[in-house]
């Protein structure tokens, strides 16, 4: 079966990916330049032109992107091509003001399938299975995206979308898919509805999720691995850059995301500064599109903290298992805190369920942290049991994390589900 093996590009050498690498990336400073008045704007205030790009290196001569340009640029003002030739249009509502629009030609949509396809096969698939999609149809880029590439993959897709969780179990245990689609948070729901309706989310068909869209820890992943009886890899996109499928994890390995480097050049800045970090270090997620046409993006600040990895399972790099966005840091009395340290903590105390929120107040000068956590399933939450894990988790916030924190135990349920990206940060401050 042909799209059963590996491309050529997965087991070519370094030295022909970055030959690739160079050639395209030649290729979209031009297009950026000679078609968007935007990107002819900002070369032109930074004093480069793409001629200046003659080594990969010669990248941290081009200024960054960010998600203002696009916002300054509403709705299509940053296209490379007349909007004419865009066949498709995404959208991800910010949490102010206007969406940040992207599009797609036929070509851009066509690449798009096909580093799905290839993401999808790395994450065990093969033609003939049947994949679930529970990622969101609409302007999220998650369901079409995952839905071309499965069936450019040649699997049976039934494109449920996200909600309505007791119809997902239903048609889960009726049409026996081998694979599920969806955020990590979500799947969580997904199994307590199984337990809900008397059913074992163990005995379920599902052989492997793909989850994404949400930062998720590797506790996480064993929680839901041994929860329903899966392989859960990481699938890693953002709608800016392409949308599901720029970095997936291979289940071979399962050791963060490798980077499709044939069609986005990854690159980690020093957050503050924007200086490109030394090799391996830890930093700001930066991405070049090497081949996209409707929306060539140049230099774009993820805001998603990671290190590059060396190749395992391919040859092209890797990303570590993202941490967080800069945007989700907290920062509670001069100490950093990241959503993903508290779940981590969360997931070690077997009384305590993975559904959590971190709630910021303000009390007086001072900022305050509350986490509302469920209890596990069959615990009661204002029980002693259920005291003295908060007591723990509090307690371990404190020497791990750095920061006092106030655990509000919650009845099982109690903490609002998300049918897509679970809502880990609400920031009270302002109110
Ligand atoms: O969330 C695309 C996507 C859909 C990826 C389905 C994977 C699966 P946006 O809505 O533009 O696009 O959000 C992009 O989500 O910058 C990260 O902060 C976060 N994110 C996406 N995948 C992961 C992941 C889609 N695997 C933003 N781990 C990104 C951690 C992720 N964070």
């Amino acid at each position: 079966m042909k799209s059963f093996a590996l491309e050529p590009i997965e087991k070519a050498g370094v030295d022909e990916l970055r030959a690739l690498q160079l050639k395209r990336l030649k290729a979209t400073l031009q297009h950026a330049y000679a078609n968007s008045p935007v990107y002819r704007r900002k070369f032109d205030a930074a004093g480069v032109h793409p001629d200046d790009c003659r080594t990969l290196a010669d990248l941290r001569k081009f200024p960054f992107t960010g998600k203002a340009d696009l916002r300054d640029a509403y709705p299509f003002g940053m296209l490379a091509v007349p909007r004419e030739r865009c066949v498709r249009i995404h959208a991800s509502s910010g949490t102010t003001g206007k969406p940040t629009v992207v599009a797609y030609t036929k070509n851009d949509i066509d690449t798009w399938a096909g580093v799905m396809a290839r993401s999808i096969r790395a994450s065990g698939a093969r033609p003939g299975d049947m994949v679930h999609v529970s990622y969101g149809y609409g302007l999220f880029t998650g369901g079409l995206g995952a839905h071309y590439g499965a069936e450019r993959l040649g699997l049976t897709v039934v494109p449920f979308g996200g909600g309505q969780t007791e119809r997902q179990v239903q048609l889960i245990n009726d049409f026996r898919p081998d694979l599920i689609m969806v955020t990590p948070s979500y799947m969580l729901a997904i199994a307590d509805e199984f337990e809900r309706q008397g059913l074992d989310p163990r005995a379920c068909s599902l052989r492997v999720g793909i989850f994404g869209a949400e930062p998720w820890t590797n506790d996480m992943r064993a929680k839901i691995e041994q929860r329903v009886g899966l392989e859960a890899v990481d699938i890693y996109g953002l709608s800016e850059v392409m949308g599901p499928g720029v970095a997936n994890e291979c289940i071979e390995t399962k050791d963060g995301p490798t980077i499709w480097e044939d069609h986005f050049y990854p690159e980690i800045v020093d957050p503050d500064s924007g200086e490109p970090v030394a090799e391996g270090g830890f930093g700001e997620l930066v991405f070049t599109s090497l081949t996209k046409e409707a929306l060539p993006i140049v230099r774009y600040r993820t805001r998603d903290l990671t290190r590059l990895l060396p190749g395992s399972a391919r040859t092209m790099r890797r990303m570590e298992k993202i941490t967080g966005r800069s945007d989700d840091m907290m920062i509670v009395r001069g100490v950093n805190v990241f959503p993903t340290q508290i779940e981590e903590l969360i997931l070690k105390d077997g009384l305590l369920a993975p559904h959590y929120q971190c709630i910021l107040t303000r009390e007086g000068p001072l900022d305050a942290l509350t986490v509302a956590v469920e209890v596990a399933p069959g615990v009661a939450h204002d029980g002693s049991d259920a005291k003295a894990a908060a007591d723990r988790l509090a307690h371990h916030i404190k020497s791990f994390v750095g920061t006092s924190a106030r655990i509000e135990l919650r009845p099982a349920g109690g903490v609002e589900r998300s049918l897509g990206k679970a809502k880990r940060v609400v920031d009270q401050r302002r109110l």
